[in-house]
Formats: structure tokens, sequence, C-alpha cells
């Protein structure tokens, strides 16, 4: 049995002079006239604003001229804010770089895959290769750090913006010559390149380094290992880009340095790697309206942050108050929503609660995006919610450096997740994405937070570690799962998995070799299933009913493990479809094809009976998590549905709002949100 979490004392290497939750959003005063921003400051301190992240896209006003250039206004602006006691987050504007930049150096802009040269008159990253960006990056970074390092109003930079969005891959002149370099210092010769991607295949074997290049389009499928590379070398393109600016700003100013990831929604990012390289995480979430229960992929994003952040409190830099307009159908938030999703990030260690953006803009691309102050003004349900949340807010102040709880893990591997997503596997309706979700949600309805954890990480303080998407698994990380099981985790393992090395290359021995001891069964063939066709499981719901899989089956060889479910038909019927595998201290379970969150209820009964993971016993979307420090433990309750819900808390559990005390049962409305605080070393 695993050492579950320990309330550890107070984070704080947290934000200088705050010890408030973060409450504001993006400003934008260059798209006003200067009255304006009067008026904005005003209305700051009446929302409870005291942070705002401001000159995030004002490159082309800060230098205007190559060299020249005007911080008089931005000087004005902090000033301003300074006075009204609203601190600052101060971008660089590197996302954006100015018309006379492209001008001077055409060659800087991002090259697609088909080789359109992209153009200016939009945002997004120049060729993150070129020296030209690089310099004139450094530069404006250099040049902001030097001004504001040590502004009393200044207490964290936000470098850049989004980096991999809106695109993640360059295949310009640059990127050649760049990826050259970066694949002789990851193999060192050519003949190491060509073993590394096989490239007897197909007859693919390079002679020179010349002959080697980005994976332009081509005929037929790109060499899959060439492809994984180049994703890991476009990540690192974009991660140089930003330590280069972060150690400019650090060689002027002792502030920490952020740049706003977009977790699960950013596929051209590592984010653990980048999670190595910020002094605060930092995340931008947005619903997608088409998901009806997007409160959940909102909790899994949360969730994949603070893990980023390796259990520390982290920061929500942008979400909205209500609609978008960059999806197809802009669906505007219901009243209380907004609060249901600033309090699930808050519940998941946010320690900031920040919008994309203050004030509505009048003109340009996202003049139909929601605001804190939207263009009907302060008349409106928007901002009065805005305000609501903003008082709120402000009494929460000690719940900032405090731990969100987790027992559980969900392994998030990002070059697996580029390997399974190239092109001519198996099936293309499994989907590692799609899986991951699905596990979390299963784990979500049952009540039960998790963190995501590296396969490589150590992952020992885990009950329970799941990997719904491990199709690439280098031998290092299968022995660390070997390692955890043998310890006394629970493994449970989904199909598909350990198929592949680093180089997208079968694992000698087979499918699923280096999980041979964990797991005690092998993978002989891969069965996928035709589209929309089912299969069912016997064996594994109590009640002795049936459970469906779709999309894919396995043929087995059983090493070891018991049988806990077969399967009841499909291309594998009466075999082996679910194993269990216990090895040293520990257990293994594998589930060979696809369940969806209903029909996973079952087996992650059994799964959850092996690992002591107690389940909430809440009615569903009913959503409860739980952040401590040594001192107490607040309970943060939100209600999705539309009905009063009873969560029962320990006698002497106060409102952390109203102060008022419960007696051991908080109600919480319909559609309403409970934070409940409980000060720990009082009896439980
Ligand atoms: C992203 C960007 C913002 C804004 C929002 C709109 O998060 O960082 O500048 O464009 O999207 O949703």
């Amino acid at each position: 049995m695993k050492t579950p979490f320990v309330p550890g004392p107070r984070y704080s290497g947290w934000l200088p002079g705050l010890d408030a939750v973060c409450y504001g959003g993006d400003y934008n005063p260059e798209q006003w006239p200067e009255e304006v921003w009067e008026q904005d400051v005003a209305l700051m301190a009446q929302a409870g604003v005291n942070l705002v992240s401001i000159g995030i896209f004002s490159w082309a006003l800060l230098e205007p001229r190559d060299g020249e250039f005007d911080f008089a206004w931005l000087d004005r602006v902090i000033d301003l804010l300074h006075g009204a006691g609203i601190r600052v987050d101060l971008g660089t504007p590197t996302a954006s770089p100015p018309a006379w930049f492209f001008r001077q150096y055409p060659d800087a802009r991002v090259v697609a895959k088909d080789g359109t040269v992209l153009g200016f008159g939009s945002r997004g990253m120049a060729a993150p290769s070129s020296a030209a960006y690089r310099k004139h990056a450094v530069r404006i970074a250099t040049r902001l750090a030097e001004r504001y390092g040590d502004h009393p109003a200044v207490v964290l930079w936000h470098v850049h913006n989004e980096y991999g969005a809106p695109v993640g891959e360059d295949f310009s002149v640059h990127a050649q010559t760049a990826f050259r370099d970066w694949l002789r210092a990851r193999y060192g010769t050519l003949d190491g390149l060509n073993a590394a991607w096989g490239t007897r295949f197909w007859g693919q074997v390079y002679g020179d380094w010349q002959e080697v290049g980005v994976p332009s389009a081509t005929p037929s499928v790109a060499n899959p290992a060439q492809r994984l590379d180049f994703a890991r070398f476009s990540d690192a393109m974009l991660r140089e880009c930003f330590v280069a600016e972060r150690d400019a700003i650090r060689a002027h100013s002792a502030l920490p340095v952020t740049t706003n990831f977009m977790a699960v929604a950013c596929p051209a990012t590592d984010l653990f790697a980048w999670g190595r390289e910020v002094d605060i995480v930092s995340n931008d979430h947005y619903l997608w309206a088409a998901d009806e229960r997007n409160y959940v992929t909102l909790a899994q994003a949360a969730d994949l942050t603070r893990s980023v952040a390796g259990g520390k409190p982290w920061m929500l830099l942008e979400h909205s108050t209500s609609g978008v307009n960059w999806q197809p159908r802009n669906v505007a938030k219901k009243a209380g929503e907004e609060r249901r999703n600033a309090f699930s990030h808050l519940g998941r260690g946010a320690d900031a609660i920040m919008f994309f953006q203050w004030r509505a803009s009048r003109s340009g691309a996202e003049k139909f995006h929601s605001a804190m102050l939207p263009h009907a003004g302060t008349d409106s349900r928007i901002w009065r919610e805005v305000v609501a949340l903003g008082a709120e807010l402000g009494q929460l102040g000690d719940i900032v450096g405090s731990r969100t709880r987790a027992d559980v893990a969900l392994l998030w591997d990002q070059e697996s997740l580029w390997a399974q997503g190239l092109e001519w596997r198996p099936s293309e309706d499994l989907q590692a994405g799609e899986r991951i979700q699905t596990f979390y949600d299963r784990l979500w309805r049952d009540g039960v937070s998790v963190d995501f954890a590296h396969p490589a990480a150590d992952l020992s303080r885990y009950r329970l570690v799941v990997a719904p998407a491990s199709y690439l698994l280098t031998a290092e990380a299968a022995a660390n799962l070997t390692r955890y099981v043998e310890g006394g985790g629970t493994l449970l393992v989904s199909c598909f998995a350990a198929a592949v090395d680093e180089n997208d290359r079968v694992h000698e021995g087979g499918f699923m070799a280096p999980l041979r001891d964990a797991l005690g069964v092998q993978v002989e063939e891969y069965l996928p299933l035709r589209e929309n066709e089912s299969l069912t499981l016997t064996g594994l719901a109590e009640s002795g009913a049936t459970v469906t899989g779709t999309v894919w089956a396995e043929a087995l060889t059983l090493s070891g493990a018991d049988v806990v479910g077969r399967y009841g038909s499909g291309p594998a019927e009466g075999e082996a479809a679910v194993t269990r595998h216990a090895r040293g201290a520990g257990v293994g379970w594998y589930l060979s094809t696809v369940l969806d969150a209903d029909e996973l209820a079952p087996l992650m009964s059994r799964v959850y009976a092996d690992a002591g993971v107690v389940t909430s016993g809440l009615p569903e979307d009913v959503e409860v998590v739980r952040r401590a420090d040594v001192d107490a433990e607040w309970t943060v309750a939100i209600n999705h549905t539309d009905t009063p819900a009873r969560v029962p808390v320990a006698p002497g559990t106060v409102d952390a709002v109203t102060r008022e005390v419960t007696d051991g049962e908080a109600q919480v409305p319909a559609g309403g949100v409970r934070v409940l605080r409980r000060a720990l070393g009082e009896p439980a």
C-alpha cells in the first residue's frame, strides 16, 4: 500500500508582495485613448483586480522602427496601475513582431509544411530558428527588463504568448539548417541517424548531412522516426527562444518568469520539459462549447498544469468570462458557469484566476470575444459576475500556497502522443487523447483527484498509476513502471501500450515486451474492429452483466497474469481481454480493448480495491477537490447539477467566504460553489 498525500508547508515561492489570489486579466490599454485608462483603473479597483498582464502584443508600439524604442506610454500605464495598487505581469511582445521586422527579414516568416509562406497581418511566431528573430526578441526583452526589472509594480514576467500557437512547426530554410544541427548533436554521426530512423526501410539511407531535411510534404507517408524527431526539434526551438528571453530578463531582474501554456490544447509543446524552464507555471484554458461536459476537460487541463508545476500552485493566466470568438459556435456561459469554472481551477491549485481580457476590443479579430468589462459596460450580467467573483476571491487569500491532494497518477508523455498521432497506425479510431480523456472522466466521476505524471518520473507516492495511452514507452520508463509495481503500486495499462521505443521502432521481443514483468502478459497481435463495430467482455462486472468494448481487441499471450475478463464476442472471442498480475508487492492490470467511461466503471472499482483508492460517493457532477497545507484543509465543492447537493465535511468546518460554521454537511446550491475550511489538528 502506498503512502497517501501528506499536507506539507505552504508553498512560498509566490509572487513578491502578493498574499491574495491574483485576479485580473490581459489588459491592452494601447487599444484605447488615454482618458479610458483612468476609468479602467477605477473599475479594476471596483472588481477587486490586483494583477494585469500587459504589453503582450505591443512590439510595434514599443519599437516602432528597428532599434528605436518608445517606452513613454508604457511608463504611464505602469505608473497609473502602480498608483492604484494593481500589480503588473509584464509581457515581452515577441509573439507578434512588427511589420518592419518582416519587411527587413522576409525569410524569418514561418513556412508551412506545404511550402506556403505565412505572411504578416495577423499575429504569430516568426520562424523560431531564425537568428534575426532571436536577436531582435532578446533585444526587446532586454530593454524591457532593464527598464522595468525593479519597478515596484511589476511582479512577474510573461514571456511571449502561448508558444506553439497558432503554428508549432516551421519548415523554413532556418529550420532546415537548425534541424541538421540538432540531429548532429543528438546522433553524432550519420550512421547513428540512419540506424535511429531505420532508413534501410524504403531505401531512405542518407550518405551526406546535406541530404537530411525537414519532413515536408512527401508522396507517401514520411519516415515516422523523422517526423517524431521533427516534433521534438520544433518544440526544442520554441523552448530555446523562451530560454533566450528568460535569461536576458534574468540578467536585469530577479522577478519570476513565466509563459502561458495551453495544457491539453497545444500539441506542439512538451509541457513537462517546459515546466522545468519556467519559474512559475501558468496556463490558459478555454471551454470547448460543443463539449457539453467541458468542465471535466477544464479539470483535466488544470490537473495537468498543476502536475507540470510539480504539484506546486500555478496561475490561470487566461480564461473567458463568457463566450470566445474562434469556435464555430461561440456559446455564452450561463449564469454561474464562470464562477464554477473559476473555482474548479482554484481547487485544482490555481492561485491566480485571470481572464482574456480586461476590456473587450472594438477593433480587430477578437471583438466578439467576451471580456471582464464587456461592450455592454457595467450594467451587464458579466460585469456583475466579475465584481462578485473578485469579492469572493478576495476572501480566500489564505488558500494561496496550499497544495491540491491527489493519490492517483495518469501517465502523460508528449512524445508518445506525437508518435501515436502519426499516420498508418492499426486503427485511426484509437486516439491517445480520447483514451486519456475517457480514463480521466471516469476518475472525475468517481470523485478521485489525479495528477498527471511522466512515465519515467518517480511514481512511488501514488496508490494507483493509470497508463491510458503509452504507445511509445522507452525501456527505461517501462523499468520504472515495473519497479513501481514491485514496490507495492497498482498499475493499470490500457491497450496499444509499449508498442514502440523512442524512435518509433517496435520493441525487440514484440509489442509490450518491456512491460512483460509488470503485467504478466504479452500482445501477439492487434485486432482492430471495423468502424462502429463493438464487442462484449464477460467476467468484469460483479453483477454478471457484460461490458461493451469498441474500436480494438488484442490477441494476448499470458505469462503469469490471471484472466479477469474475457472477450464474449469479436475477433478474440473466448480469449483473455483483461488481466491482473500480482508482481512483488503490487499489481499490474491490463485492458486490451476500448471501454467508454460508463463501461470502465466495473473494471475501475476492482482496480480501486487493489489500490486502496476511495471514491467520493457523491452524486455525479458534484465536483469536490481538496487543497491543504500544514494548518488547514480547504474543500472546494462545485455543483454542476440543477438540484442542491449535500457534501459531508468534518465537524468544525467553516465556510471560507462567509465564515459560517457547518454541522458536518455542507449544502451546495444547484449550480453553486462552496469553499470550506477546516483547521488541521482538529477532530476529523
Ligand atoms: C489565447 C491568446 C489570447 C486571446 C485568447 C482568445 O489564449 O493568448 O491572446 O487570443 O486566446 O481566446
